[in-house]
């Protein structure tokens, strides 16, 4: 079993929807409460915000999944972002942090940290059953679909092949399984495992209600994963019980 239970969320910049909808004012009332609207309005750069906010909330929803056990609805409004700590991306390398805060939901807390990479926004967040410990060490990756070195290279059929009974029972797209692929390639070297031995499992239920669990020898592993992709991109956060890179 798992200690920390972690989330993550990409969005794509180079969608077109996700151009100047902090203009749009029924998306933003809708997804946002009153203090993140004025926040939203009032920001130099309220698409970025807006962005970061929303990835946070997914992030933190995938998280609070995990604590609760069984996924609660997911109604945006009610997972609410707080930031401690915000960095102009002016000032700020490619791919560093821009925002670091908690999502709270019904007493549950989940710590998350954005960063702007260029063309997306990726958030990494993690909690743990008595509440979050201060710092945790994580490994996050966001990588293009289409990387010319990537372990998932191929058509959906090649790479579900990859994959045992139980992980393709979740698969429903060429990201869906190369997401899959990629996270586990990595928790095999975070774990010094051989591959075969492990899989990324969702538990049944509809799609988004299902979060993903590592299991290792069929047995539920000490460590957790989130898979996440949108447009271009896919990526993954992992914690290990003997996790050495830092986030
Ligand atoms: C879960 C959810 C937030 C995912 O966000 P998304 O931007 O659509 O998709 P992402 O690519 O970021 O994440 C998808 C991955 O999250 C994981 N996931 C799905 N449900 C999850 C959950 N409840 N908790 C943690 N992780 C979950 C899966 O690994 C999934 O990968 P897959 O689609 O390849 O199986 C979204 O599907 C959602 O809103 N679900 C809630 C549905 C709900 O409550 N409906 C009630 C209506 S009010």
């Amino acid at each position: 079993m798992s200690a920390i239970f972690v989330g993550n969320d990409v969005v794509d910049l180079g969608e077109p929807r996700t151009e100047g909808r902090a203009a749009d004012d029924r998306f933003v009332d809708r997804v946002f409460d009153p203090e993140e609207r004025v926040a939203i309005r009032g920001a130099s750069d309220g698409d970025l915000e807006l962005w970061a906010r929303w990835a946070a909330k997914e992030t933190g929803f995938k998280v609070i999944s995990k604590l609760l056990g069984a996924p609660p609805l997911f109604v945006h409004r009610a997972f609410k972002v707080e930031w401690t700590d915000t960095v102009d991306p002016e000032e700020s390398d490619a791919s560093a942090v821009v925002r670091r805060g908690r999502v709270t939901y019904e007493g549950l807390e989940a710590r998350v940290v954005v960063r702007l990479c260029p063309g997306a926004v990726h958030a990494v967040g993690f909690g743990a059953p008595g509440g979050p410990p201060e710092r945790v060490s994580l490994h996050r990756h966001l990588a293009p679909l289409d990387d010319p070195d990537r372990p998932w290279a191929g058509p959906l059929e090649a790479l579900e092949m990859q994959l045992s009974e139980r992980e393709r029972d979740a698969v429903y797209s060429l990201h869906s399984a190369a997401v899959r692929l990629g996270a586990r390639a990595d928790l095999a070297r975070a774990l010094a495992v051989g591959e075969e031995r492990l899989e990324i499992v969702c538990d049944p239920g509809p799609t988004g209600q299902r979060p993903p669990r590592v299991f290792l020898d069929g047995e539920r592993a000490a460590a957790d994963v989130s898979l996440s992709h949108d447009g271009r991109w896919i990526a993954w956060v992992l914690w290990t019980d003997h996790q050495t890179e830092n986030r």
